[in-house]
């Protein structure tokens, strides 16, 4: 099941590299299309206009997008953005996110960041940055997407499949 899955979202990452775009898998020989968005630049002014909240220790500019979508299907959609679904780098910026989250999203549920577990055991964000930072309640173990409970701000493991909220980040 495992295999099949994976060789779904690498046929689906295949696919998705001909419209120019990248599903980064933990593993760095297997990563299609462009380098890892470099450390995020964009202005607060500019955050502002895109309904954006920055961080103050990265500079990442967090988007919630009030949709929900599968986590390929999150991830394209803040690659036409030209970020990606965002990672997150302390217990601060976790807690940032999810108190926006619970304020744009209509309903207390879930929401996808970029963290995946596709190779290898190995976790890695979308946007190529490093695993420096997680904060996983439960583990729900076998399941290779992330998402954020926003009850108290603690990560599941969730079906990649499942629809859920989804926050990029640029
Ligand atoms: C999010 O979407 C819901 C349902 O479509 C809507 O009721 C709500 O106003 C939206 N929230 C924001 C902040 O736009």
């Amino acid at each position: 099941m495992a295999k099949l899955f994976f060789a779904l979202i690498f046929t689906v990452g295949i696919i998705a590299s001909t419209n120019a775009v990248a599903i980064r898998f933990s593993n760095d020989v297997s990563t299609i299309g462009p380098e890892p968005t470099p450390s995020p630049t964009i202005s607060s002014a500019a955050c502002a206009d895109l309904n954006g909240v920055k961080s103050h220790s990265t500079g990442q500019c967090f988007i919630h997008v009030n949709e929900t979508k599968t986590f390929i299907q999150a991830e394209l959609h803040c690659e036409s953005l030209n970020g990606h679904l965002t990672s997150i780098h302390s217990g601060f910026d976790n807690l940032l996110v999810a108190d926006f989250a619970r304020e744009i999203f209509p309903s207390i549920d879930q929401y996808y960041v970029g963290l995946t577990r596709f190779e290898g055991n190995n976790d890695a964000w979308q946007d190529g940055t490093r695993v420096d930072y997680t904060d996983y309640g439960y583990q729900n173990y076998g399941q290779l997407c992330t998402t954020v409970i926003m009850n108290d701000a603690t990560w599941t493991r969730t079906d990649c499949f499942t629809q859920a909220y989804f926050v990029c980040s640029v």
